[in-house]
């Protein structure tokens, strides 16, 4: 058996003078999880408007940046940090990978000159609970040091293989975990998948009906999700441990319905968010992950026809018992929190 700490010890700060950790996850909107590349001052002078605009906006600064502008965009990140007031927009940094030459710089310049604004570290490349552990314990020895009062989260990518085999064990690594996100791109390599595509399907993955009475007649080929599994894996795990799960990233910027067609698949299995990349994702992500608002209405009804969440009754000509009136505080709980956000989404939910 894996040794692990007793539940007392788990919530206890790894260094004297670190914050608590969390009991339960702040209760935060994260319908997109923005990226800005923190080198480049275009961007950043235009920062304000987007922080109005996501629920999540982060500096990334591992891939997509350049090797010789990886010190810039860690500078950046800090200036982001500093100049910008975020309200309830979230501010995340994606830092590199545990073995790159950049991670550890990444962690000690970044987390004493942006750790009392910094709400979440996206990890790359986890391959298991030890990198959880080591980012876990050097966060609670800098947060102490910085004087950082809440505990700064971490959100994994999964995208290696290994990871996904781990997957149960990185999401009960620490009560420091906010959740994790499909990363398709990197996973597809890790896995030796053959795709160049940063998610979406692929033509060639495609189940083919079965032939008709005429055998040359042309057969209908229906495409399959090729990230089903893993988005499912990762969704088990999170919620088991009361973690969030996303979708990450969606390549092709032009193709706006099978961004959106990829974004839905994962809402509707248990996603909160996904990645956006480029502003008209953004829009998608805010359409997708905000419940529809047939559902919400119809959500409500079950809620009001059965006030104690027990019991039978018919809707509509469907069933609904104990099990769906948990849907659907679901979708009315989502619902009431995009409200809170959102005035035109209160009032097309009637909240
Ligand atoms: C994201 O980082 C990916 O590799 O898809
Ligand atoms: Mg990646």
């Amino acid at each position: 058996m894996t040794a692990t700490r007793t539940p007392a010890r788990h919530f206890a700060p790894l260094a004297i003078g670190a914050p608590e950790p969390y009991r339960a996850l702040p209760v935060r909107l994260e319908r997109m999880i923005h990226f800005v590349p923190p080198h480049n001052a275009k961007i950043l002078a235009k920062l304000g408007d987007m922080i109005a605009k996501v629920d999540v906006i982060l500096g990334n600064l591992e891939d997509a940046i350049p090797a010789g502008d990886k010190e810039a965009a860690r500078q950046g990140f800090i200036k982001m940090a500093r100049e910008y007031d975020y309200g309830q927009t979230g501010l995340w940094t994606r830092i590199n990978c545990l073995n790159s030459p950049w991670g550890l710089d990444d962690i000690l310049e970044v987390v004493p000159a942006a750790g009392n604004k910094l709400d979440v570290i996206m990890l790359p490349k986890v391959e298991g609970p030890w990198d959880i552990h080591y980012l876990d314990q050097l966060l609670a020895q800098l947060e102490a040091k910085h004087k950082i009062d809440k505990p700064i989260l971490i959100h994994a990518i999964l995208e290696t293989a290994e990871g996904v085999k781990n997957v149960e064990a990185i999401a009960a690594a620490s009560p420091r975990m906010h959740g994790m996100s499909l990363g398709p791109a990197d996973l597809a390599a890790s896995r030796g998948m053959k795709t160049t595509r940063v998610g979406g399907g692929h033509p060639d993955y495609a189940v083919l009906a079965d032939p008709g009475s005429d055998a040359n007649a042309p057969r209908a080929a229906y495409q399959q999700d090729l990230w089903h599994y893993t988005v499912g894996k990762m969704v088990d795990a999170c919620l088991s441990y009361g973690l969030k799960p996303f979708y990450g990233p969606f390549g092709d910027f032009a193709d706006l319905a099978a961004c959106e067609s990829q974004f839905r698949n994962a809402f509707l299995q248990g996603c909160l968010g996904a990645w956006s990349l480029h502003p008209t994702q953004i829009d998608i992500a805010k359409r997708v992950f905000s419940p529809d608002e047939k559902e919400v209405a119809f959500a409500k009804r079950i809620l009001d026809a059965m006030p104690d969440g027990t019991g039978a009754v018919m809707i509509d000509g469907k069933m609904q018992d104990d099990a769906t009136w948990k849907q659907a505080k679901v979708i009315v709980d989502l619902a009431k929190l995009v409200a809170s956000k959102d005035p035109e989404k209160a009032a097309a939910y009637g909240l």
